[in-house]
Formats: structure tokens, C-alpha cells, sequence
């Protein structure tokens, strides 16, 4: 197979007078002062039903940046009717000819879309430069490029044959449509999700997280511009019970795709499980959802290297990355260079409006997760097993800042070492370093979640302790870094236990679930 080699998009620098940083600055500008009125986008048509809801962005809620428009369940059922007609051609369509327009939608954000996609995801999720560069850029470019090299390998697995026999296996898209619900937290899983459905063959009716629309209608313009046929992937906004329930009641309904919240995709198991003699095919069903990630030190580590990955594990993107750090395990001999070390870097943080370079942090992405933090940090203060040692403070009035905050606690299991909070706030234990041992049995059994962790330590024994113990606590492990910023093509990404399904996004096995391969033996 003939295809481009896949290689890591280079993160550019926006250093004061590069051109990049005038290009995104411009254009931060540019959509800043326009206001956009969002259609949906069905069969290649864009719809608006005059149903709209408003669009704010989280460091400043008083200023308006347009509209979306929602659809009824007509619509909703209008897209999954333009999704099927669309996977007439395009289910049959050369592989080459699909690979060609997901390549061409790398090198369109690699170049002219690049400044566009960083601006609109700093504006619409209050993202640093920095942190829309390695996702609405670098990150999706990157799952665009590997994914295409990975169908590859997929079409090269093929089984052996025998003198007069020819097997052979034709790895066909499913019989169907597929459902894509994308979060809010990375413009590049958004625009994977679909997309690596789509690359397999597969036609799709796409829901945008409501607080991320702003960025998918730009990749939804990449999409076309890049040549995606009409009617492949299909956007849709609007209830999500409604929407939801109209999808998994199709009886062409033939996998769900989703990043999202563990209580949501339970839901949606119960409610494909309860649905399930209507389908023509048993429904992939493939999540990525919550996350409590962990940080362990071992006695031996070094403290100033702990004290990094937390502080850039636990607040770059404000603690939303699904993979951000969130509870810790640092043992006493090392806990005051840590805490002085931390505590010194969080000084350095601003937090405000993306457009100002010099901010490292911006706002949370909703009112109501900034209220469910102010209400975490306000127990942890009134509670005599927690101790806020840097942050805590809160202000609403013009956006949903949330300070970078540190909780000690002296019970392990206190709640917010156990409970997803999702944003600035990070829960340590210091643990006797007698009991590293029986600590590491904490870091395993305080959590439900699986999904990133990372341990540190300069002592061999003590790494190969860990990894073993830790064998089931975390998808994505990490020895001696933070446990943020897997790099696709090189940490395929994704865990198991309340966190998902593991099907690691950016790798084969996440393509292997969208086809459904026909074992063919022809005899001679
Ligand atoms: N690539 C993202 C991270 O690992 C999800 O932080």
C-alpha cells in the first residue's frame, strides 16, 4: 500500500514576533469581533431552523459570539436517512479516494486552517495558545495522517491460502450508520471521531459536545473543503436526550463512537441493550469516558521532577484533559521540596483571557463545573481531614475562573481523591515512606477509573513494583513524566475499567472496531 509516510505534525513556538503568533492573534481578533450563526449541516446542506442557542465563551460570558441551530427529531432522523443514502457510494468508494481527502484535511490545518481551528478552540474552550496548537493543530493532524497509515496495515492482515483455495479477507464497513458524541476538552478528538469512522468507509451522524460547537463548525469547513462527499458525516446539535434516543431506536443504528462522561455512556449501554432486537447488527459500541489520573512517588524520586508533572500535569488546560493529573501519592521525606516547589510554580500562573500570551491558564468550560469546583474546594475547607495549601479562590463575574488549587488530605480516600472533579484542583496524600509498598495498594483500589497514571521513582525494584501492582489502574502509564500529552502514532491513547472501553484512540485497534471483514474462499 502506496501511502504518504505518517509523521508527528512539529509543534510551532509562537514566540513574540513569529509570524504564526500575528497569524493566530489575527484571527483570534477576526472571529472575536464577528458573531457566527451556525447551521446544521445534513446531507451536505447547511439547515437553519431558527431554533437557536447562544454561544459565550467561558473567560467572558458576557460577550456574545453567536448562534447554533438546533434540530427536531425530524432532522435528526433527516440525517440518519442522508447518512444512509451517502453510504451507497461512499461504502464502495477505492480506499485511496477516501485516504486522499482525510490527507488533504491534515495539510489544510497543517497550513491555511491552522491559525482558524487554534483561534476558534481558544475562544470557544479557553485554551492557551500553546494548548490549542497541540490539539486543534498538531494532535488532529497527527490522528489524520496515522489513521490513514493504519487502514493500511488493517487491508494488508490477511490469512493464508492453500494450493487450489484463495482466502482472502474484505474488511467492509458496517452495515449501517454510526453515531459520533464528542467532548468538549479536545478539537482533535472531535474531529477524529467522526473522521476515523468515516476513513473505514463508514458513514456517520456526528453530535459536537454544545460547548465545543464553536471549533467543529470549522472542522466541519475543513471537511468539506477537503472534498467529503455530501452526506457522509452528518452534524446535528440540539437535545442530546432527544437526539440520543431518536439514533439508538434506527434499526440501521451500528456503533456509537464517544468521549464523554462514564455516567452518560453507561446510559447509552443500557439503553442500545434494551434496543437491541430492533438493530440489523449487533452495535460496536467503543467510549472513551472518565478519568481520577494519578501521580505516585516513590522515596527515591526527585522532587523537583514530581513537583513539574504536577503542577503542568494537574493545571495546563485548566485540569480538563481527560488525562490530567488529579490525586497524588507523595511520600514525607520528599513532601516539603514538593509542596515549596509546586507552590512556587503555581505563583507563576496567570490565569485570563487566551489572547494574552503571558496567561498559562484561562477559565473553566461552564458554569456548572465551575460550581461544582467552588462547592469541592469550599467541603476541603470546612473539613478537618483537608487542607487547602495554595489557590481555593473562585470569581464568576466575568468568566469561570477557578484558581489552580492544592488539596492535602490525611484520609486517602477522602472524596476528591476519589470523585472526577475535572478542572484546577488537585488532591495530594503524603504517605510514611515505610508503606510505599501498601501505598501503591491505595492507588489501585481508591478509584474506579483506569485512564492515565504515572509513577516516579530512581529505584528500579521500586518501577517494576509499581508497573506490576499497577497493571489494571491505568490505560496509559507513565514512568518518570506526567501523565498528560500522549503523542499520536507514538502512546496510542485510551483506558479501561470506568474509564472506557480502551480501544485506543490514533491506533489500529480503535479502526479494527469500524469494519466488519467477510472471510472469502474461492476454490480453483
Ligand atoms: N493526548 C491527550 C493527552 O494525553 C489526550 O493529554
Amino acid at each position: 500500500f502506496n501511502v504518504p509516510k505518517a509523521f508527528n505534525e512539529p509543534v510551532k513556538s509562537y514566540a513574540p514576533g513569529s509570524k504564526e503568533r500575528e497569524d493566530v492573534l489575527k484571527a483570534f481578533k477576526e472571529l472575536y469581533q464577528s458573531t457566527v450563526d451556525i447551521p446544521l449541516y445534513i446531507g451536505g446542506e447547511q439547515i437553519k431552523t431558527g431554533n437557536t442557542k447562544k454561544l459565550f465563551p467561558p473567560f467572558d460570558h458576557q460577550h456574545h459570539l453567536g448562534v447554533y441551530h438546533t434540530a427536531d427529531k425530524g432532522l435528526v432522523e433527516k440525517a440518519i436517512s442522508s447518512a444512509l443514502e451517502a453510504r451507497q457510494k461512499w461504502s464502495e468508494m477505492a480506499w485511496e479516494h477516501r485516504a486522499s481527502i482525510f490527507l488533504k484535511a491534515a495539510e489544510l490545518l497543517a497550513g491555511p486552517y491552522r491559525a482558524k481551528i487554534n483561534a476558534a478552540t481558544m475562544i470557544a474552550q479557553g485554551k492557551t495558545v500553546h494548548q490549542a496548537e497541540i490539539d486543534s493543530a498538531c494532535e488532529f493532524i497527527d490522528f489524520l495522517r496515522y489513521n490513514v497509515q493504519y487502514m493500511t496495515e488493517i487491508y494488508a492482515q490477511q490469512p493464508a491460502s492453500s494450493e487450489g483455495i484463495w482466502n482472502r479477507l474484505e474488511h467492509r464497513p458496517l452495515e449501517g450508520f454510526v453515531y459520533a458524541i464528542t467532548p468538549f476538552n479536545f478539537t482533535a478528538i472531535s474531529g477524529n471521531l467522526p473522521s476515523c469512522v468515516a476513513l473505514m468507509g463508514n458513514v456517520v451522524v456526528w453530535k459536537p459536545a454544545a460547548t465545543q460547537i464553536y471549533s467543529a463548525n470549522v472542522i466541519v469547513e475543513v471537511f468539506k473543503k477537503a472534498g467529503l462527499p455530501d452526506g457522509v458525516i452528518n452534524v446535528v446539535y440540539g437535545d442530546s436526550g432527544m437526539i440520543t434516543d431518536t439514533i439508538l431506536s434506527n434499526e440501521n443504528f451500528a456503533g456509537i463512537h464517544f468521549t464523554g462522561s462514564t455516567g452518560v455512556f453507561n446510559d447509552f449501554w443500557a439503553t442500545i441493550g434494551k434496543n437491541i432486537h430492533k438493530y440489523k447488527t449487533y452495535p460496536r459500541i467503543v467510549g472513551e469516558t472518565g478519568g481520577k489520573d494519578f501521580v505516585w512517588a516513590h522515596p527515591s524520586s526527585d522532587a523537583k521532577e514530581v513537583a513539574t508533572a504536577l503542577s503542568r500535569g494537574a493545571f495546563e488546560y485548566q485540569g480538563q484533559k481527560c488525562s490530567a493529573a488529579s490525586r497524588a501519592y507523595i511520600p514525607s521525606s520528599i513532601w516539603n521540596d514538593v509542596k515549596k516547589y509546586v507552590i512556587e510554580d503555581l505563583k507563576t500562573f496567570k490565569l485570563g483571557s487566551p489572547e494574552d500570551f503571558t496567561n498559562f491558564m484561562s477559565a473553566v468550560i461552564s458554569e456548572s463545573s465551575f460550581d461544582k469546583l467552588a462547592k469541592a474546594i469550599d467541603e476541603a475547607k470546612a473539613s478537618n481531614e483537608a487542607e487547602i495549601i495554595t489557590g481555593g479562590n473562585y470569581d464568576k463575574s466575568k468568566g469561570w475562573f477557578i484558581e489552580p488549587t492544592v488539596i492535602v488530605t490525611t484520609n486517602p480516600k477522602y472524596d476528591t481523591m476519589e470523585r472526577e472533579l475535572f478542572g484546577p484542583v488537585l488532591t495530594i496524600y503524603v504517605y510514611e515512606d515505610a508503606k510505599w509498598e501498601e501505598s501503591l495498594t491505595l492507588v489501585d483500589e481508591t478509584s474506579t477509573y483506569a485512564l492515565t497514571g504515572a509513577i516516579f521513582s530512581q529505584d528500579r525494584y521500586a518501577i517494576e513494583l509499581a508497573t506490576k501492582k499497577l497493571v489494571n489502574a491505568a490505560g496509559n502509564f507513565y514512568i518518570n513524566d506526567k501523565p498528560t500529552g500522549a503523542v499520536v502514532g507514538q502512546q496510542p491513547f485510551g483506558g479501561a475499567r470506568a474509564s472506557g472501553t480502551n480501544d485506543k484512540a490514533g491506533s489500529v485497534l480503535n479502526l479494527l472496531r469500524w469494519v466488519s471483514p467477510r472471510t472469502i474462499k474461492e476454490t480453483f
